[in-house]
């Protein structure tokens, strides 16, 4: 395993706390780094209101089966992803939870907090699963169990009223006294003279998480030889980009990314993660805000074994910046609150205090505006520049910068070495700040985009962000960003006598494409083969946005009358509002006989609205046509989507 996280001498976890004499454990399993940007505040906090000594770990880097006797307090964050599962990189702890028996744990004293969305069927599916397995293993649960829901948008609130509760709970249970808050790092910080030193770190990509005597070169051949994963992104060459669409407000960008230079491997259905680096923009924005140099080179040394270097070190601030740390989301109360501290007056303190303890305050001051974290603080002081928060604050407080994932829109079977995504890039004009709401990886691929094609005229919306395309990371030269593949479930049935019922509007259409490729080319390679039929259930404002228009006609002709494309056009002037699943209601006797014949339903899109107004027009359809109740209906559904039948790929 990876032995920057633990350099003691032994991966177990009891050995690891009682060696660096840590006196409380902080566990996360994350999907796309909410939990463990929580769990790592929450440790943080622990260690600045209480003087605890905590361990805060990837519940991946260690075995569980002596939990029962770490004889310290643990917190628990999880995330859920998907249908009720458990993050990737928590495979070990599940399975670890799916063999603990009853008395296994009655030493444990734990807390738990779940991360999920309440759009998903299975709502904090692994942290209730969680919950269940160490409760019935006999370990004790301190104060209440708290989940956080993304659905409602309310995940730091959630976490903020949870927080504020189980912080009594631990002061009565273990006894602690609380104090100021003061920020302890847990790094040495050394600035570095340049030229002392050989070499600095400056963004280069995919180095981050590995040692560098362990990342996977080859020096015969001069390059990376992977294995390609989450942790070692592999830089792949953009081969081809155009546009299949703009308006005033929106593009679309089609791109494709050639994997054959690594062991990169999909299938059809699964996502591609993409990492970004922030704009110039918003890079200046937030140096100029704390009034740091960029070029200042500066070393990190880990105070004790359990720590892990964030970023390859020496670097210099500016590269930190710019490829690792996430500053353009919106700003979080909990991170509010953490810089009362750094106040440089009255005032500004004073202003913070209301904030960070007026939920509704905050809402409408900050978060209505959209503000990121450099806008937040100079609203607040009034544009001067921030000088009292130290940078090693930020280091410590603030978020990686995380992929972006896209559903696969190209197919495993026909495009074996290139992978391709459908990104809509949209700015949101923000008009009660002033400040646009820029998409960090999407306009960052339209910079590219526009890149390769200089000589072609280019008209539709300006750039609202511009990105370093000749830095370390040469993407101007290369047209290379890093990615990764996450499998999905969201998979064409394994008989290709099935039939297939696909619903997806707008960008929903990309994991479609790729079936709908899929099924040409096992055509294309056995022409005897007998395919169930495929209906396509798409929707797009008008023409103009009616994406892979020019496609289909192939594809239907290839299929043979075994793909119905059914396009529902919400904006056509003079013509009333027409969306997908009003088509799916309309040829509803097909869809059910369909059903009836066993096919398997695909949703990609919109998790909020659409997907439930499909879900409703499904258990509509089954309701009138099987004559059942509404209830009988949806457990139906519910039966489909444990079975595989009916599938999700919603955001
Ligand atoms: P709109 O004109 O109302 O925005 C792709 O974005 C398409 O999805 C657009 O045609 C959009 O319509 C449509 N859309 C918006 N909300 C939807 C919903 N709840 N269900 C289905 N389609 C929706």
């Amino acid at each position: 395993d990876d032995s920057i996280t633990v350099n003691s001498s032994s991966g177990d976890i009891v050995t690891v706390l009682k060696e660096n004499k840590k006196n409380y454990l902080v566990l996360y399993a994350s999907q796309t780094g909410t939990a463990e940007d929580y769990a790592k505040s929450f440790a943080k906090e622990l260690i600045s209101k209480f003087s605890l000594n905590v361990m805060c770990t990837d519940v991946e880097n260690y075995e569980y089966d002596n939990l029962d006797t770490v004889s310290v307090p643990v917190s628990i964050f999880i995330s859920t992803y998907g249908e009720g599962d458990f993050p990737d990189n928590a495979a070990n702890f599940e399975s670890f939870l799916n063999n603990i028996e009853s008395s296994d744990l009655t030493n444990l004293k734990f807390t738990l907090f779940g991360f999920g969305n309440s759009t998903y069927e299975f709502y904090n599916g692994a942290a209730k699963r969680t919950l269940k397995a160490l409760k019935s293993a006999g370990a004790t649960l301190i104060g209440s169990y708290g989940e956080a829901d993304d659905g409602s948008a309310s995940t730091d609130e959630d976490y903020l009223s949870w927080k504020s509760k189980i912080f009594d709970d631990l002061k009565t249970s273990l006894n602690l006294d609380e104090q100021e808050d003061i920020f302890k790092p847990s790094f040495k910080y050394e600035v570095i003279d340049e030229k002392v030193n050989g070499k600095v770190a400056l963004g280069e990509p995919c180095q981050e998480y590995l040692p560098r005597n362990k990342l996977p070169f080859s020096k015969e051949k001069n390059v990376f030889t992977g294995p390609f994963n989450a942790n070692f992104p592999y830089v792949a060459p953009i081969t081809a980009s155009r546009e299949l669409f703009q308006s005033d407000d929106r593009n679309c960008i089609h791109a494709e990314f050639d994997v054959s230079g690594s062991n990169l491997k999909y299938s059809t259905g699964d996502h591609l993660a993409i990492w970004p680096s922030n704009a110039n923009e918003t890079v200046e924005k937030f140096l100029a805000v704390f009034s740091l140099n960029p070029d200042e080179i500066f070393n990190l040394t880990p105070l004790d074994a359990t720590i892990k270097l964030p970023f390859p070190c020496p670097t210099t601030i500016g590269s930190v910046v710019r490829h690792y740390m996430e500053i353009t989301g919106p700003v979080s109360r909990k991170f509010f609150s953490s810089l009362v501290q750094f106040a440089p007056n009255n005032e500004i303190k004073e202003r913070l205090e209301e904030l960070s303890n007026d939920k509704d305050q905050f809402a409408v001051e900050i978060t209505s505006k959209y503000y990121n974290i450099a806008d937040a603080v100079s609203y607040l002081s009034n544009e001067k520049p921030w000088t009292t928060i130290p940078w090693t604050f930020l280091i410590e407080s603030l978020a990686r910068i995380q992929p972006r994932y896209y559903s696969i829109s190209s197919s495993s079977l026909s495009e074996k070495q290139t992978i391709h995504v459908t990104a809509v890039v949209e700015n949101i004009p923000n008009n009660k700040s002033g400040n646009p709401i820029i998409g960090v990886t999407t306009n960052l691929l339209r910079n590219i985009q526009l890149n390769q094609s200089l000589n072609e005229k280019i008209s539709g919306p300006s750039l609202p962000c511009t990105y370093d395309l000749s830095g370390p990371r040469n993407l101007f030269e290369d047209s290379k960003l890093p990615v990764h593949v996450r499998r999905s479930h969201f998979k064409l049935p394994s008989n290709p006598r099935t039939p297939v019922i696909m619903i997806g509007p707008g960008t929903g259409v990309a994991p479609f494409r790729g079936f709908i490729r899929e099924r040409c080319k096992m055509l294309e390679l056995q022409s005897n083969l007998k395919l169930g039929k495929h209906l396509l259930f798409y929707g797009c404002r008008n023409n103009d946005d009616y994406l892979y228009k020019d496609e289909f006609p192939e594809y239907i002709e290839k299929m043979d009358g075994l793909l119905e494309l059914f396009v529902a056009f919400s904006r056509l002037p003079g013509s009333e509002k027409v969306y997908a699943q009003d088509m799916l209601k309309e040829n509803e006797e097909q869809v059910l006989s369909l059903m009836k014949q066993g096919a398997f339903i695909y949703v990609c899109g919109d998790a909020k609205s659409m997907a439930q107004a499909v879900h409703a027009t499904l258990i509509d359809i089954l309701r009138r046509g099987l004559q059942i109740s509404a209830a009988e209906a949806t457990e139906m559904l519910k039966m489909f989507k444990t079975t595989g039948k009916y599938q999700e790929d919603v955001w």
